[in-house]
């Protein structure tokens, strides 16, 4: 098929060197894959480097402690991508000897492994036909054929996976979707689509019509919430502070932080952390100065996050809605894995005590 070549001949003239496209393992693309999700290419490198000098196989993950993994994807987001990736690798050893899965429908069996993730190992580390549709294919290829659907209606994703996989070439699946994202990446941009640089500028129907700006359709974004004040707060007795593990199935679930919540209406700050922490721990506490407030950007809402120093009253911690406790030092904050809105909290403590 005449566009598919182009598109391997455009790849073959020279395409990006990722630390992630030489001589890999399925295991080390597999990872590769995860951290892709959701995230920047040059925001992943330096993770991923590091993931494999600690993790160099599938063995290695199955084998190390859920913090520890934790720690290591501290600060790229998306944490259950994390969870997922541990989970499965103890799957892959346990009941597959330590070899990953070669089809698309056995990887999907596997946690945090969706039809995108099981397509591109099945075509990247095994060289398998199987298609993937992620942002930059889905903008890439409706442009191509000008779609004017909705593209976050499942019958229009249904069409462009079709479409993803009646493109494939027999013997270069891998190098061929590759391609296709990195064309997304780098030429078909979503805001300043680089066509007269485009390999497929001849045959792109939205190119002919002038219409790359309004593909892909889709519906008017909503507006997402601002909880304006969600607060934490910061403990200290002895110099120690308390930090919670947030449960495991939540946002941010298994990351450390320090401990509070949403402030309800009607509700001070300090009101909304004393309930806080006698509904999850089981404590009283008495809230002293604000030390900083950070705000931060969730994908289906927004925070604002009031931090305050705070004293133990009374109570000894209970794990009513945390998983777990410890007191810590300023230092020793430093072996446990917080959100990047935790981070700046203990930054804030260290200009404090500096
Ligand atoms: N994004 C997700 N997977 C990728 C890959 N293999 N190459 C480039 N960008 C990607």
């Amino acid at each position: 098929m005449e566009i598919t070549q182009q598109l391997l001949n455009w790849w073959d003239d020279g395409h990006a060197d990722w630390p992630w496209r030489n001589g890999r393992t399925p295991y080390a693309i597999w990872v590769a894959e995860v951290m892709l999700q959701q995230t920047q290419i040059a925001t992943v490198i330096p993770y991923y480097t590091r993931w494999l000098e600690r993790f160099p196989t599938v063995q290695a993950l199955a084998a190390a402690s859920l913090d520890e993994v934790l720690k290591l994807w501290e600060g790229l987001g998306y944490y259950g991508r994390a969870r997922n990736l541990h989970a499965a690798a103890q799957t892959v050893v346990n009941e597959y000897g330590g070899n990953l899965p070669r089809t698309v429908p056995e990887l999907m069996r596997l946690k945090g492994i969706g039809r995108y993730t099981a397509g591109a190992i099945a075509s990247i580390a095994y060289n398998q036909p199987a298609p993937i549709l992620d942002g930059n294919v889905i903008r890439l290829l409706s442009r191509l054929t000008n779609l004017p659907d909705d593209v976050t209606m499942t019958l229009t994703k249904k069409k462009l996976w079709q479409l993803a996989e009646e493109m494939l070439p027999a013997g270069r699946p891998g190098d061929f979707n590759q391609a296709m994202m990195e064309l997304g990446q780098t030429v078909c941009l979503s805001a300043r689509p680089q066509c007269s640089v485009c390999p497929l500028t001849a045959v792109c129907r939205a190119r002919q019509q002038g219409t790359q700006l309004e593909r892909p359709v889709r519906p008017p974004r909503k507006r997402i919430p601002h909880y304006d004040v969600a607060a934490r707060v910061i403990w200290s007795a002895n110099d120690q502070f308390l930090i919670a593990q947030r449960p495991l199935n939540g946002l941010l679930g298994g990351l450390w932080e320090f401990p509070g919540g949403k402030q309800e209406p009607g509700e001070t700050l300090p009101q909304a952390l004393q309930r806080e922490i006698r509904e999850e721990l089981g404590m009283t506490i008495k809230v002293a100065d604000h030390i900083t407030s950070i705000k931060h950007a969730y994908t289906h809402f927004r925070i604002t996050l009031h931090a305050f120093h705070a004293f133990h009253a009374g109570g000894v911690p209970q794990h009513l809605g945390v998983d777990d406790h410890v007191w810590v030092s300023l230092i020793d904050l430093d072996n446990y894995a917080f959100a990047v809105t935790d981070r700046k909290i203990i930054a804030a403590l260290r200009k404090e005590a500096a």
